[in-house]
């Protein structure tokens, strides 16, 4: 057999076939299931798009409908969720407190076996209705309140901003989060998915790959980026600051967080529409403060280092504009992400093999053991 070595990371790499998403990096075309996302971001919602991506096709307005309320009804996480995060929601951190909460969910499952499509659509409906509940009532336990129940008249987006704070969002801005959950719902084999599927392909089940999931999606080099760029800017403090901020940053050779991509060669699609919202979200608010800076930073990192802006730079700006504490951006990442985490786990199922990739070795020679008293 031969041996084929990446260049590190896995870089080029094809490791399975799939039907979900396909990103074309080299002219900033990415597509869910054959369609467009500018498509999709103009004219479709989250549970239309995760229709898409769990069944291949655009829901008829039966399934949509029969969709949408079946998710709104499952929103009530199980008791034994909510006691547990009673327990830990001052002690971890939101990304921890998902994947905790996530990997507990399998007391509450659907029967059927692990791999079993119509028992995982279930699991799956499930889980995605209560991604929202579970950041949102960590969100509240941590600040000392009490968790809101939800609103089963609101939309899933809606419904999330309602449950941090009981308040009912201004229309523009629900639809504005619906479409970031949209935006973010899949992007084919990125680590976070590579993992869950590594975990569905040894036949385990969706909670164990959801939980591999979250703890993939939680570092600062994928998800977690939305959340460093919110602190820069808030280190940065001011739109007078960001030339001398950027400047020190690039001497020190540091990563600029919310720039650059393993795929795309030219922006992300998903960036731009990003960008208008930030800037509408500011509209809206009143506080053009983070755009403006986040508008800055993208130009000087363009001129000084020729890199894109990637999903996670905008979305940081937009959230916030949104009300949404700058350590949860990572988690409102995943209550979007869910949905193409199940389809390829549902795709990897549908045609399993066991996905173990070897290593080049650079290790010592081959030696024969040493007893102790030979060592020196
Ligand atoms: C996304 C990311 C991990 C892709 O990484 P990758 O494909 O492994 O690319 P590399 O890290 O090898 O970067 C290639 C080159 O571009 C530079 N580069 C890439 N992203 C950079 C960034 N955000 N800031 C500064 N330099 C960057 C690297 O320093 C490297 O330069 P070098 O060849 O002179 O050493 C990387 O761009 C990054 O760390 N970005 C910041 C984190 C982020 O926004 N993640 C969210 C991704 S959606």
């Amino acid at each position: 057999m031969q041996n084929v070595i990446s260049k590190g990371g896995l870089e080029g790499v094809v490791a399975a076939d799939s039907a979900i998403a396909r990103i074309n990096g080299e002219i900033g075309e990415l597509r869910y299931c054959g369609y467009l996302i500018s498509d999709l971001a103009r004219y479709s919602s989250f549970a239309e798009t995760t229709h898409l991506l769990w069944h291949g096709e655009l829901p008829t307005a039966a399934d949509l409908a029969a969709l949408e309320a079946a998710m709104a009804a499952r929103r009530e996480l199980p008791r034994e969720v909510t006691e547990l995060l009673r327990t830990i929601a001052t002690r971890q951190q939101p990304m921890d407190a998902l994947r905790t909460a996530v990997s507990l969910m399998s007391c509450d499952d659907v029967p059927g076996p692990a791999a079993d499509r119509e028992a995982n659509l279930e699991r799956s409906i499930n889980l995605t209705a209560r991604f929202p509940t579970v950041i949102a009532a960590y969100h509240r336990l941590r600040s000392g309140h009490e968790p809101i129940a939800p609103d089963p008249q609101l939309g899933h987006a809606a419904n999330f901003l309602y449950m941090l704070d009981g308040q009912v969002p201004d229309p523009e801005i629900a639809r504005m989060l619906d479409v970031c959950l949209v935006l973010h719902a899949e992007h084919g084999f990125n680590a976070s998915t590579f993992a869950a599927r590594v975990t569905a392909a040894t036949l385990s089940d969706v909670y164990s790959a959801l939980t591999s999931a979250i703890g993939t999606l939680k570092g600062p080099l994928h998800g977690g980026a939305n959340t460093a760029v919110m602190e820069m800017l808030l280190q940065i403090g001011s739109e007078q600051e960001v030339d001398g901020y950027i400047e020190a940053l690039l001497a020190r050779r540091d990563k600029v967080m919310g720039f650059g991509h393993r795929v795309y060669k030219v922006v992300d699609p998903r960036a731009l529409i990003l960008r208008d919202f930030s800037a509408r979200t500011a509209e809206i608010t009143g506080e053009p403060k983070w755009f403006r800076m986040s508008q800055r930073v993208e130009q000087l990192i363009k001129e000084r280092k020729g890199l894109d802006m990637n999903v996670d730079f905008y979305s940081a700006s937009t959230y916030y504009s949104m009300g949404i504490s700058p350590d949860l951006f990572t988690a409102v990442f995943a209550i979007s992400r869910v949905a193409g985490w199940l389809a390829h786990v549902m795709e990897q199922y549908a045609n399993n093999r066991l996905i173990r990739p070897r290593a080049n070795w650079v290790g010592a020679a081959d030696r024969d053991y040493l007893t102790m008293d030979q060592r020196g």
